[in-house]
């Protein structure tokens, strides 16, 4: 027996092992709301430009709703015969309504699977950009919960200065921002409808592509519709695609670098921060162990993320204009990339949540005077010493305590002075971490200033 939508010119059907090679219903079935979607606009269309009848669009939709229906409650019988999400629909509907034979007219599953991935992306956007959003409340619950903690923040993994433990909870708000207008530029490049490219190049029938786009959403600002302009693209760019999975890599990089930090902040050289029980395990063997185990995964899907994106970059590099098969392997990476990144962004969210400050070890840490070198070679600056002297100057003071192991802010002013006669006796002012955090004033720094218009700016942004 032949296959039944494209077995005209055939006369056996695919073998078993074909069928099990080529089929992609296992997979695809999750775009089954957006291809019934986007069946009916194109129904809709196809009466409105009088290529079928009201009435026969009416059954069209009838039927499709039923289907939706039968699949929403599990009901609905998926065959890998009829190997892909739109023949498994395109199928049943024929069984049931006979107008379902028209339904295909003027469209391939070309531009249908097309239309049905970019409906998936506007929305994977969407559901993507508010799980995220729950992850930056949960790490601005904790900037909120410690306002008064400071703790060093490092270069090169040494201590560098200090800063409020919300500056740096802050900088992963920006990077967890980006990654939100990121998937918002994704889903806006996603808004522009495929129906009516055809296979490669349209159709002789009159249809009207505005319309179906406008039936569809995909539309600009002002609501006019955004139609793809090149049949040939349409059919072949698989862009969204790519730039979908790497909003998703970058974020997985991102969650991986704030994981890594908890990750330091939790051991006992650092013990920052108690993370919660319940996003982390114990070892089978040692018993005192309490392992950061939802952040070493953060980590380890990053890769997987990243992989995802070099799987579709590698898929469509070589391939010749305009469609082939090989775009089918586009929709694995694509939805593990979609489940992955939303599961890694509530991890992310619940780690913080039942995160805790140990309060006394950061205060121990960022008791170091070493913290302020720079702040005493400004000092020295606002003396009226050109900089590169009185770093190097800063720095001889502090070869000198390491010498008598003392720490810096506790040497002999002599001792100081003999290094630079700038230093006057007032230069153990600069240890006050109050009024060396309260000087860091401008745009973007640490100060007491600044934090609070950053507690602002996030309270809003994330409300
Ligand atoms: N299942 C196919 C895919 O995901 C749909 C498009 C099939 N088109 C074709 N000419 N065989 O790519």
């Amino acid at each position: 027996p032949s296959h039944v939508t494209w077995g005209g010119r055939f006369s056996a059907g695919p073998a078993e092992l074909m069928l099990t090679f080529s089929e992609s219903v296992s997979f695809d079935r999750r775009l089954a709301p957006f291809d019934i979607q986007g069946s009916k606009a194109h129904s809709a269309m196809l009466a409105h430009v009088g290529i079928i009848t009201t009435k026969e669009r009416d059954a069209i939709h009838r039927g499709l709703d039923v289907i939706l229906g039968e699949i929403e409650a599990g009901k609905f019988v998926w065959d890998k015969k009829l190997e892909d999400v739109h023949m498994n629909i395109e199928q049943a509907l024929t069984q049931r309504v006979p107008a379902a034979a028209r339904l295909h007219t003027a469209r391939s599953r070309n531009d249908q699977v097309a239309t049905d991935m970019r409906l998936f992306f506007k929305y994977a956007c969407a559901a993507l950009g508010e799980k995220i959003v729950l992850a930056q409340r949960a790490i601005l619950k904790l900037a909120e919960d410690n306002q008064d903690v400071l703790i060093p923040g490092y270069t090169h993994l040494q201590r560098a200065q200090p800063v409020w433990l919300a500056h740096h909870l802050f900088a992963y708000l920006e990077m967890l921002e980006r990654d939100r207008e990121r998937l918002k530029a994704v889903a806006d490049h996603a808004n522009w409808c495929p129906l009516g490219a055809g296979a490669i190049a349209g159709t002789t029938l009159p249809i009207d592509r505005e319309f179906t786009a406008v039936q569809l959403g995909f539309v600009d600002a002002k609501g006019k519709p955004r139609v793809t302009q090149n049949s040939m693209d349409t059919v072949a760019d698989r862009d969204t695609f790519i730039e979908f999975a790497h909003a998703c890599a970058l974020f997985g990089v991102h969650a991986s670098r704030i994981a890594e930090d908890l990750i330091l902040w939790s051991s006992a050289e650092f013990k920052f921060i108690e993370l919660p029980d319940t996003f982390c395990t114990g070892s089978s063997l040692m018993p005192q162990k309490k392992n950061p185990d939802s952040c070493e995964l953060l980590r380890g899907k990053s890769a997987r993320l990243q992989g995802n994106l070099h799987t579709l970059l590698t898929l469509t590099k070589g391939l010749p204009l305009t469609y082939n098969r090989d775009l089918q392997e586009d929709k694995p990476p694509v939805f593990d990339s979609f489940e992955q990144t939303g599961l890694c962004a509530e991890v992310l969210a619940g780690t913080f949540t039942g995160a805790e400050m140990i309060r006394n070890r950061c205060a121990e840490a960022v008791a170091d005077p070493g913290l302020l070198a720079t702040d005493m070679a400004d000092y020295l600056v606002e003396k009226g010493v050109p900089f590169r002297e009185a770093h190097h100057a800063v720095g001889a003071v502090v070869r000198i305590a390491e010498k008598l192991t003392v720490k810096l802010n506790n040497l002999p002013y002599e001792e100081v002075r003999s290094v630079h006669k700038a230093f006057g006796p007032d230069w153990t002012e600069v240890f006050d971490l109050k009024r060396a955090m309260k000087k860091r004033a401008g745009t973007g720094m640490p100060g007491p200033v600044q934090i609070k218009k950053q507690f602002g700016r996030w309270a809003k942004l994330l409300k």
